[in-house]
């Protein structure tokens, strides 16, 4: 016998969560459904890092309520995080139609988003990610990279200083918050060059220090043009950096063949050469 699920529309409880991605540049990446959460919500949150797109969010709705000023400099912010997903869900367990709004994709390099919806779940209530167009597929289209090539890797760059991980300089290297690597307070809103030196000194491992690093910030109002910085490795240390950047690094060395499974593969296809005239 089928068991009605906890969130099946029989059974679930009054109040439902959408957290929505809004894309990166305003007016143009919104989604129909993404809109549609905004528009039939009781209450909405923002989390922009833009104030002119939290203002066009506004004419969608007259409850929207800011998530940005539970940031503060000296704060940790997965205490702001965790405000946030409190925030959202004593609305959800008010009985209201909650839509969490975040710029790009509202899963990508966000906590607040997966752990709201993980709790409004836990407690019963419907609640749905909405994915947006992210940094991520921004910088695909604007500096003409394509993941499916080499390969494409992405860290987030303090984790990359703070764990040993395995770079693979024959793909892509994407590197997320390189503005505040190696702040281990999540208090601050950069670190500056003797950070990012750290973060050259681990690269230099696997890539030569003239190699070209791309520094990208893609365009989050109509008006601009996405900022394309290459500058050599060695030099990322003094490049002027935000927290708003993405940094790619391009391939460092060719892709070596498998000659191992390219044999195997030649023993498969022998065989079902065999198979079919058999
Ligand atoms: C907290 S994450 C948020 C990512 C966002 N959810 C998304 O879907 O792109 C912040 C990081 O996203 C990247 N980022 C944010 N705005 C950007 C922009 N305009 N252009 C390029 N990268 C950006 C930077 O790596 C930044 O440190």
């Amino acid at each position: 016998m089928n068991t009605p699920s906890l969130l099946s529309p029989t059974n679930a409880r009054a109040g439902s969560l959408a957290c929505v991605g809004m894309g990166m540049t305003l007016g143009s990446h919104l989604t129909p459904l993404a809109r549609s959460h905004i528009e039939q919500a009781d209450v909405v949150f923002a989390g922009l890092s833009d104030s002119l797109v939290e203002m066009w969010l506004q004419r969608m709705h007259p409850d929207v309520r800011s998530l940005q000023s539970y940031y503060r400099e000296g704060k940790s912010r997965m205490k702001t995080y965790r405000q946030w997903v409190e925030l959202m869900m004593t609305e959800v367990r008010a009985g209201k139609r909650v839509c969490g709004v975040f710029y790009g994709h509202p899963g990508i390099f966000a906590w607040s988003p997966h752990k709201v919806i993980e709790v409004a779940r836990a407690e019963g209530f419907a609640a749905h990610m909405e994915p947006g167009i992210s940094a991520e597929d921004c910088l695909y289209a604007d500096l003409g990279i394509d993941p499916g090539r080499f390969g494409c890797q992405h860290f987030e760059a303090s984790q990359l200083l703070l764990f040993e991980r395995r770079i693979d300089p024959t793909g892509y290297l994407v590197l997320w918050q390189v503005g505040l690597v190696g702040d281990r307070s999540t208090a601050r809103f950069k670190t500056g060059p003797a950070y990012r030196q750290l973060l050259v000194d681990l690269l230099s491992r696997d890539y030569p220090l003239d190699h070209e690093v791309i520094i990208y910030r893609g365009a989050t109002l109509p008006i601009q043009q996405p900022r394309i910085i290459r500058v050599a490795l060695r030099d990322l240390p003094e490049a002027p950096l935000t927290a708003e950047e993405t940094v790619v690094l391009p391939p460092a060395r060719t892709l070596q063949p498998n000659l191992a499974m390219q044999e195997r593969l030649d023993a498969l296809d022998r065989q079902a050469e065999v198979d079919a005239l058999a």
